[in-house]
């Protein structure tokens, strides 16, 4: 066993079943932009993967841009504030903006950027995340397109982290408890 892979409880998504959902999520997004060229925005870091897989499976012609935000006042309980550390390169101005997020947890990162992407006009504007967790939802955010809708368990692996670790493991799966109780203790 590897040395990320001991960390791991069980397998929630094999490689094979995020291929699958990535897929025809995909075909979703060929059907309803059909005609439209859509523009997609992925959100570093923990998109990366999944925007890397979904952009190959989409067959529309697109473009694609990237933004990086990170939450104010970590570990803590969260203010809500968003800050951006890497804004898009390219104006969404008049066009079909569909926004690209690895998880939908408190809705925190989405519900500031989804009204800040508004402000500046598109002419429309989708969100579509692999996984959802309502459970823990605090702002009104909902997911136009969404790959799962998961229970609050600690998820790694296809671009989410712990601790930064994890992105690269092909498959999501759950983190064992002792890896982030040990974080949290030597953290102290
Ligand atoms: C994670 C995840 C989402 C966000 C979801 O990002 O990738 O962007 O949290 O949580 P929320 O709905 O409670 O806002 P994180 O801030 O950990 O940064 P990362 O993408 O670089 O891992
Ligand atoms: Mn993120
Ligand atoms: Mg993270």
């Amino acid at each position: 066993m590897d040395m990320l892979e001991q960390d791991i409880e069980r397998v929630l998504f094999t490689e094979e079943a995020l291929r699958t959902r990535v897929q025809e999520l995909a075909g979703q997004i060929d059907r309803d932009y059909a005609g439209r060229e859509p523009i997609l925005i992925s959100v570093l870091r923990g998109s990366f993967v999944f925007m890397a897989d979904l952009v190959r499976s989409i067959t529309l012609p697109c473009t694609l841009d990237f933004m990086a935000v990170s939450s104010y006042g970590a570990g803590t309980t969260s203010s809500g504030q968003v800050k951006i550390t890497k804004d898009l390169s390219e104006s969404i101005e008049g066009k079909d903006v569909i926004v690209v997020e690895d998880i939908l947890d408190s809705g925190n990162t989405l519900s500031y950027l989804l009204k800040l992407l508004q402000a500046r006009h598109p002419a429309s504007i989708r969100l579509c995340t692999l996984l959802d967790k309502p459970s823990r939802r605090t702002k009104p955010v909902e997911a136009d397109y969404t790959g799962f809708s998961v229970d609050d368990l600690f998820v790694v692996g296809y671009g989410l982290d712990f601790a930064e670790k994890y992105r690269n493991l092909p498959y999501i799966g759950i983190l064992k408890p002792c890896v982030y109780e040990e974080e949290l203790v030597t953290a102290d």
